[in-house]
């Protein structure tokens, strides 16, 4: 853990250096929606294990301050440096750690339990638009993909690394993207004479061997660079193991709520809120942004909301 700040209230001053930073992208989805789960309090501790942008950290901050605070946890130290500028003075402690980590986090901070807890999976908008990470398949960027470059292997190495079969599983398992043998198929032929090197390069190759749906307005390639990010940042496994741990970090009446945005994950957290008997799920159905968001903010359409009280 890097953990930043050393009482709850300080993040760390930028130094005088550095440029100003751009307000971020990001906007956060249902932001009412996890306002009205986690009835954030003035004193709670509130964990937000993705911090992204910070919207959601902002507002669940403005709740609890004055003598509360929200511990917000990202592994991208870029997100970690807007947010130590662009939410300064907040009732914020900022962590740079997977929030599956969150047990180990709280000990090492002497907090026995917090009150609610937040997970809002995914990438932000802030890395989608940074042409250098490859989370943007029309920018010619590094294939990456990783929200910590100083973690695991680029996407790159392992589409070098990986044989057909592997590749294939690898992009049906993580993508559900029916046509991934091809797509394995026409990377191995490619990588014999050239790598994979850009986000560009992947998105050209898969684009010529998986048909546009006629009247569907998503990239052929959304599915494939959805498997890369899920592998090499281990997406799953961060939700899963988050998952089991997460009841044993919030105290009981606690709440967590947690927005996916594909069934993969959503299905781990309604298995989890449903057969975990520390959890009393709150909603049996997702909750879904309504149609004034979805046509502000296009990235919200896909999201689902889930929230379970710790019993
Ligand atoms: C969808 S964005 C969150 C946006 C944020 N709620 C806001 O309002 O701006 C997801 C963020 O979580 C981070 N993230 C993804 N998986 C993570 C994990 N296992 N542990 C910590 N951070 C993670 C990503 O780096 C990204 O910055």
């Amino acid at each position: 853990m890097d953990d930043r700040g050393g009482s709850p209230y300080d993040t760390a001053m930028p130094d005088s250096h550095e440029p100003p930073t751009a307000p971020p992208l990001h906007v956060p989805v249902m932001l009412d929606e996890v306002l009205a789960a986690l009835q954030p309090q003035p004193g709670m501790i509130v964990a937000d294990g993705t911090l992204g942008g910070g919207g959601h950290t902002r507002a669940l901050a403005e709740r609890v301050a004055p003598d509360g605070y929200v511990l917000a946890f990202d592994r991208d130290p870029a997100a970690l440096r807007a947010a130590e500028r662009n939410l300064r003075g907040h009732a914020i402690k900022l962590v740079e750690a997977d929030f599956a980590d969150l047990p180990l986090v709280l000990a090492q901070l002497g907090v026995p339990a917090v009150d609610g807890a937040l997970l809002d999976l995914g990438l932000s908008s802030d890395q989608l638009a940074d042409a250098t990470r490859g989370f943007s398949f029309d920018a010619d960027g590094p294939l990456d993909l990783r929200f910590n470059s100083g973690e695991g292997e680029p996407a790159s190495a392992l589409l070098k690394r990986l044989n057909e079969q592997q590749l294939a599983d690898l992009i049906y398992q993580f993508g559900e993207e029916r046509l991934s043998r091809r797509i394995a198929r026409r990377i191995v032929e490619r990588r014999a004479t050239a790598p994979l090197e850009t986000a560009g390069d992947l998105a050209r190759l898969v684009r010529s061997c998986v048909p546009r749906s006629a009247g569907h307005a998503i990239d052929p390639a959304t599915r494939t660079f959805q498997a890369l990010r899920i592998a090499v940042n281990h997406e799953l496994a961060s939700l899963e193991r988050a998952l089991a741990h997460l009841p044993d970090a919030l105290k009981p009446g606690g709440r967590a709520a947690i927005i996916s945005f594909h069934s993969l994950e959503d299905r781990l957290v309604k298995r989890a809120f449903r057969d975990d008997i520390r959890w009393e799920a709150l909603t049996r159905r997702p909750v879904r942004p309504g149609d004034e968001e979805m046509s502000l903010n296009p990235r919200s359409r896909s999201a689902k909301l889930r929230v379970a009280v710790r019993k």
